[in-house]
């Protein structure tokens, strides 16, 4: 690896990723901490036959965005991906992984813009998993590999969530939590609580260590709580549900009487607000692999009778003979992967919309051109900056049957 260490690069566009493209010697390197536009030297961290990785160790021309990492930890620890970029800067490079994403994968020409959400840079993490060495110490861990930078306190982490002590844990990992009702937990995935640590109720500003699956969450969003056991999905910027509930119910435009599904749809959050917007005279199914979210989606759509949680792979129920063969709107929230084995299925039902919440822009272009395929194209799209200091962005996009 140490032959090229040293060389300099012009640095290319940003990549999916959290990394920008350059070349040295006709080779493709993708450099990170570095900047479109800038040179910089670089330390080469990876080979592969068909590119290099690097991170990028002197800035000899610097890009009006770079800035001063807020975080001592920044280049070691893996967290982040964008600390020595501004809070704008950042969402311009995401704007431009999106379009470039769309245009490539979905030939979709996206006009829009990704937007802030306030918190746009540190203290947004109600949840943040630390990682746990084999001597029982917590941390986080470096770039593409287990080892663990010792961080104690991760400045992405949302004020309110409790310290971590560093030493004494068991398991692979421990998080700390702060639910938007003000619970603060630490959740170990180790079998039992180690010992000294069951003390620490109440201590260290906790309400506790919990063991994994025996948590029970309040979240509230919109004025309405929500049930989370254990490690179910909930996103994590505390502005992220609400944002994406209006976004939702905007792009889905339910009305009453509507059948609605929520496809992916973990503790049933979406599910809840659209079961408001069809009324009683509606329906809404939700339809959830997972037990433990399944379970919580039961608890918090038992006060809507014209809604109902469904336990199955989304792929497998909507193929299935026991859900409403038709629907008006359709929700879906798949995980990274994206949603490829369902996109038929969701097309037979028929809706008049489709909305389509992606963590991975990637994989939404992928199926966004399956979708096109079968009739169904782009109405709106809009894209939010929900994991500051990262490559990660969370779209958000309707589709409709296209006009003949
Ligand atoms: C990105 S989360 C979305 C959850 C929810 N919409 C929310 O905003 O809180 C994706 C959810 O899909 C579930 N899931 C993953 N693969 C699935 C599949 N093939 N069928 C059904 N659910 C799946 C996961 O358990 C997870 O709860």
């Amino acid at each position: 690896v140490a032959e090229s260490d040293g060389a300099v690069v012009d640095v290319g566009p940003i990549a999916h990723g959290g990394h920008c493209v350059a070349r040295l010697d006709g080779r493709v390197v993708f450099v990170r901490h570095a900047l479109p536009g800038e040179r910089v030297r670089i330390a080469v961290t990876e080979k592969t036959a068909r590119f290099w990785r690097a991170d990028a160790v002197e800035v000899i021309e610097a890009a009006p965005e770079r800035v001063t990492p807020p975080c001592r930890h920044a280049g070691r620890c893996g967290g982040c991906d964008f600390q020595h970029v501004s809070p704008p800067g950042q969402r311009a490079l995401l704007t431009e992984v999106v379009r470039e994403q769309l245009r490539r994968l979905a030939g979709f020409d996206w006009r829009g813009e990704v937007e802030a959400v306030d918190p746009d840079a540190l203290g947004w993490r109600t949840r943040i998993r630390y990682s746990v060495d084999e001597r029982g110490r917590a941390g986080l861990r470096a770039h593409r590999s287990h080892h663990i930078v010792d961080v104690r306190r991760c400045p992405l982490a949302h004020p309110d969530t409790p310290p971590v002590p560093r030493a004494g844990w068991e398991g692979d990992s421990v998080e700390a939590i702060v639910s938007s009702t003000g619970q603060r937990i630490l959740v170990t995935d180790a079998p039992r609580i180690p010992d000294g640590l069951g003390l620490l109720d109440g201590v260290a500003g906790a309400d506790g260590v919990r063991r994994s699956g025996s948590v029970e969450l309040t979240e509230r969003v919109r004025g309405r709580d929500f049930t989370v056991t254990g490690s179910g999905f909930w996103q994590v910027h505390p502005a992220a549900a609400g944002t994406l509930v209006d976004a939702v119910l905007d792009g889905a435009q339910a009305t009453t009487g509507d059948v609605a599904f929520d496809l992916y749809g973990g503790v049933g959050l979406f599910a809840a607000f659209l079961a408001e917007q069809v009324g009683p005279s509606g329906r809404v199914v939700s339809v959830e692999g997972g037990r433990s979210a399944h379970g919580d989606a039961k608890t918090n759509l038992s006060r809507y009778p014209h809604a109902r949680a469904v336990r199955a792979p989304v792929e497998k129920a909507l193929i299935g003979s026991r859900l409403p063969d038709r629907a008006d709107v359709v929700v879906l929230d798949p995980p990274r992967s994206g949603a490829k084995a369902a996109v038929r299925s969701i097309c037979a039902l028929e809706p008049r919309r489709i909305v389509y919440v992606a963590c991975d822009p990637a994989a939404l272009a992928r199926d966004l051109g399956s979708f096109a395929a079968r009739g169904y194209s782009v109405v709106d799209l809009r894209a939010f900056a929900l994991f500051p200091m990262t490559h990660h962005v969370e779209c958000v996009a309707v589709l409709a049957p296209a006009s003949p």
